[in-house]
């Protein structure tokens, strides 16, 4: 059975109507990256951040997973699938893949600041005050720049075994997730799903269409 690996960024949620970070009127347009998304933003204005994070995690209820979601949770039943996402919505839980790698963390999950090890589910909004059972104040489980990737490892791993390494919709110019691309054994069939210009090299097969397009002509390298 064929190992398959699929990295994916904000452009596989983008027509479930997420926007991306670095589209035209992306997330990152109406805010600045190091307000909402650092360490250090989160130490110089925490409600900022609080704030941020909850108008995302409130519009997980209104958006649904898409037909390139779904595509790859139907992989499931005959290859060996990882999803390996920069994504923080729960998109690819709710289409149905079941082995996921949140390189970035996930909106619907908060912990203490003083413990990076126990997550809680939730789906509301945290503010300054609400506390973890161990007194720390309750944050997003995000990576925000300037922290470590704790599941990079597990990603790397995966890559390096992987026969088919599938990228859809990453701008592959956040490290270190981007670096998973030189993970992939030599022998590995590399496919890219993006409808706009990336920085690979011609041993990709860069399938210009949209996520829920593309999808649709793996069905050829997949065999
Ligand atoms: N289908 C497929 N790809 C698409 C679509 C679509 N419908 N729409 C846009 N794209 C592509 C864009 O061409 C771009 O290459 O999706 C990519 C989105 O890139 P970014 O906005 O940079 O998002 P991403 O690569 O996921 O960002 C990585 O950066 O800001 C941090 O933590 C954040 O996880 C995020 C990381």
């Amino acid at each position: 059975m064929k190992k398959i690996v699929v990295l994916t960024g904000a452009g596989i949620s983008a027509e479930s109507g997420i926007s991306t970070f670095r589209d035209a009127n992306g997330l990152w347009e109406n805010h600045d990256i190091m307000e909402v998304a650092s360490i250090e933003g989160w130490n110089a204005n925490p409600q900022l951040v609080l704030d941020f994070y909850n108008v995302r995690r409130a519009q997980l209820k209104s958006v649904k997973p898409n037909s390139a979601h779904y595509f790859l949770a139907n992989l499931d039943s005959n290859h060996d699938v990882t999803i390996i996402t920069q994504n923080v919505d729960d998109l690819h839980e709710r289409g149905g893949s079941s082995k996921i790698i949140h390189l970035h963390g996930e909106l619907n999950k908060v912990r203490s600041v003083r413990n990076d090890e126990v997550t809680f589910d939730c789906t509301e909004n945290i503010f300054l005050g609400d506390l973890a059972k161990d007194g720390g104040q309750l944050r997003p489980h995000i990576v925000w720049f300037g922290e470590m990737v704790p599941m990079m490892d597990a990603a790397i791993e995966e890559t390096l075994q992987a026969d088919i390494f599938i990228i859809i919709g990453t701008s592959l110019q956040v490290y270190p997730a981007a670096s998973l691309l030189d993970y992939t054994k030599t022998d590995a069939k590399v496919i890219c799903i993006d409808p706009n210009e990336l920085p690979i090299n011609n041993n990709v097969i860069h399938i210009k269409k949209s996520a829920t397009e593309g999808v649709n002509d793996l069905v050829q390298y997949i065999k």
